[in-house]
């Protein structure tokens, strides 16, 4: 990494307080910019593609979801992407759920919910992160573990989990995680449709990105007692208003998605978002190109 700030180049960062050495890599000042490193709250859209003119060769982001940037707009323009995929990957399967609330005393039944032994467990989207969720829940005696994912995943056979189709995965589970990336094929992939077929005590989690859920038949579906609860690390918007009927409910539990916030997942991160920048910039192959 060294050399970096010799070289003819410019970056533009997001923001100042990226994790990791990343900071020191890079050169901050925006004059004319080659590359763009930036957060999965920076839209990159045509707009800023567009203001960044023909300069621009890569866009890295801090985050292995890349629903934030055009990437088709990318690919026209020849703008490579780089992407943070595996270094959060434990980070994300270790985070479950946090609560909030008056601890007046102990009590048999307060703040009670189902075990996990036992149960079935479904993971919508089996990639990277919902593998390593599957491997961490085996653990907890599940009786079964089910996946949904369009493509069949030949590595899902050492996590001992069976693929089934969506309606199969709604209907059989006693907790539902999603962790599918956020594409047009899983837009709101949950909607009222889907909590419908939904078990009555079924607890919805959701760690991969608010958009893959219709929030409003959410919403419903928890009050209606559809659902028994849900778990939530993303939201749509982020952050979630404050006077958002989601904080008023209590079966549902909200999270700053913070899957990925530990100090180590976050400084690989930004230290990877650095590399694909000055790889991309050298005509290198870059650690983590999105393609
Ligand atoms: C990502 O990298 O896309 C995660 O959502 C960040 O936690």
């Amino acid at each position: 990494m060294s050399g970096i700030k010799s070289k003819p180049y410019k970056v533009f960062v997001t923001r100042l307080d990226m994790p990791g050495d990343c900071v020191e890599l890079l050169d901050t000042q925006v004059k004319g910019v080659n590359g763009v490193y930036c957060c999965l709250n920076d839209k990159i859209d045509k707009a800023v593609l567009d203001a960044a003119g023909p300069s621009l060769k890569v866009v890295s982001t801090i985050s292995v979801g890349v629903d934030h940037i055009d990437v088709p707009e990318c690919r026209k323009r020849g703008i490579r992407i780089g992407y943070t995929p595996d270094v959060l990957t434990d980070a994300t399967a270790d985070l479950t759920e946090a609560r909030s609330g008056g601890w007046v005393s102990w009590a048999p039944t307060w703040m009670t919910g189902p075990g996990l032994s036992g149960s079935t467990v479904g993971i919508v989207g089996f990639g990277r992160i919902g593998q390593a969720v599957a491997r961490r829940v085996k653990a907890f005696n599940t009786a079964q573990i089910l996946y949904y994912n369009r493509s069949t995943r030949p590595e899902a056979k050492d996590t001992g989990a069976l693929k089934v189709d969506f309606d199969e995965i709604l209907n059989k589970s006693d907790f539902i995680i999603c962790c599918a990336a956020l594409v047009p094929e899983t837009k709101e992939i949950f909607n009222k449709a889907a909590f419908s077929k939904m078990k009555p005590t079924a607890i919805f989690i959701n760690t991969s990105r608010g958009g893959t859920v219709d929030q409003v038949a959410l919403i419903e579906a928890l009050k209606n007692n559809t659902i028994r609860a849900a778990g939530l690390d993303v939201t749509t918007p982020e952050p979630l208003p404050l006077d958002s009927e989601l904080f008023l409910l209590d079966n549902c539990v909200i999270l700053p998605h913070i899957g990925s916030a530990t100090i180590e997942a976050r400084d690989t991160m930004g230290e990877l978002t650095a590399n694909n920048i000055l790889a991309a910039l050298n005509g290198k192959e870059m650690p983590a190109e999105y393609k």
